[in-house]
């Protein structure tokens, strides 16, 4: 495999994160304009991102949405990102794109492979109060969150979680 992206070999979710670590204006909209510039179904961009800085005004409001499994690392993250998908059509039952969650996952991998190639690291999670979070966002009905991803520098010492670097071989193809 030495031809896969030494970026891609790096990639790995932190459970310790730098607390003192500020990220820049600069290295936050990198992470979004990532997530802009994804592929998605008929180009119907299914995503939104409420990027939610350490200490702004809206960190002390959404920090008591998670859940206590992710409080120890989701607070010394620099940044939490909350990952919404446009589910429906507004004002209607129709679905927007058959894609959606599709589309949204694959937008917050290229925010993960963006954050990875700047030295920083991310943790997708979804271990928060989905409904207090929703109502604190005041998101549409035809929206919903899915996940969040705290980002920030991995903490020095900081190490993989057991066994998370294993992936199934569930790769094949009849090579020549
Ligand atoms: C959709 C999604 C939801 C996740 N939810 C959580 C979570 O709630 N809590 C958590 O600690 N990690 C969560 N993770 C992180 C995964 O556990 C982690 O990516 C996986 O163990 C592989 O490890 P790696 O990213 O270091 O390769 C989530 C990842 C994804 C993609």
């Amino acid at each position: 495999m030495d031809l896969l992206m030494p970026v891609l070999r790096r990639r790995w979710s932190p459970r310790e994160f730098d607390p003192d670590r500020v990220l820049s204006t600069d290295e936050t909209d990198a992470l979004l304009e990532a997530a802009r510039w994804a592929p998605s179904a008929g180009n119907s961009q299914p995503w939104a991102f409420h990027p939610v800085l350490r200490k702004s005004a809206r960190w002390e409001a959404v920090v008591p949405h998670l859940a206590g499994s992710c409080l120890p690392w989701a607070t010394q993250a620099s940044l939490l990102v909350v990952n919404l998908c446009q589910m429906y059509v507004e004002g209607t039952d129709w679905q927007y794109s058959e894609f959606a969650t599709y589309d949204l996952g694959q937008a917050v991998a290229h925010m993960t492979i963006q954050a990875h190639s700047m030295g920083l690291a991310g943790r997708q999670f979804r271990a928060f109060d989905k409904d207090a979070l929703t109502a604190e966002l005041d998101v549409p009905p035809h929206w919903e969150i899915l996940t969040m991803t705290a980002f920030g520098a991995a903490a020095p010492g900081a190490v993989r979680d057991a066994g998370a670097a294993s992936r199934a071989d569930s790769v094949s193809w009849p090579r020549p």
